[in-house]
């Protein structure tokens, strides 16, 4: 299965997916990485494992691509051939010349019990409610804000003492073992 990555931040996501890859439990290929946040974590990870990468301008909009933008996205998509559009803290809204592109193709990893925080910082909204659990969700895409089907969830408890950096951490730490196992399946699926 080819695997386009898509992502704003450090990818240790796409860290993990790798890793399980390179570990042979994980039967796919990342053909490309693209970030909408020039100089990410997520590119200089990519190209140090010899994937290839593309950055993404988007000078006008904070929240979604303007629709120009993400033309160009979909079109490196294409061309690199990739079977499943993997989001992995991709931090906009998608939107549907993606999603009619690559139909129950895309999905993305968020950092909750769906639907309980669905948004920004998922964790520090988990702390705040002071709820017993949250852990991570990977659903599939649709047109709303974490709101596509549901693929599988992942448990953290919350511990005394916790702050929004050490919850995230834990939660990261399941993300790292939800994800591949995900995609896993997906691949099995596929074949
Ligand atoms: C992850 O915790 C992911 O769940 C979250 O961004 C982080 C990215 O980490 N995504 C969202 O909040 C999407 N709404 P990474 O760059 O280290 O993979």
């Amino acid at each position: 299965m080819r695997l386009g990555i898509l992502g704003s931040g450090k990818g240790s996501n796409l860290g993990a997916i790798l890793r399980a890859i390179q570990a042979g439990e994980l039967d796919a290929t990342v053909v490309v990485a693209i970030s909408d946040v020039p100089g990410a974590g997520i590119l200089d990870l990519a190209s140090d494992a010899g994937i290839p990468t593309h950055t993404l301008v988007e000078p006008r909009y904070k929240s979604r691509l303007s629709a120009e933008v993400e033309a160009e996205l979909v079109s490196v998509l294409q061309a690199a051939e990739v079977d499943l559009v993997v989001l992995a803290g991709y931090m906009r809204v998608v939107k549907a010349p993606l999603l009619e592109a690559f139909p129950r193709r895309v999905i993305n990893i968020h950092p909750s019990l769906l639907p309980d925080f669905r948004g920004r910082e998922a964790w520090r909204q988990a702390l705040e409610a002071g709820v017993e659990k949250t852990g991570c969700t990977v659903h599939y895409v649709d047109a709303g804000v974490d709101t596509g089907e549901i693929l599988a969830q992942a448990e953290v408890p919350l511990i005394p003492g916790d702050t929004p950096e050490s919850l995230h951490a834990r939660i990261q730490a399941a993300e790292h073992h939800l994800y591949p196992s995900v995609i896993r399946q997906l691949a099995k699926e596929n074949r």
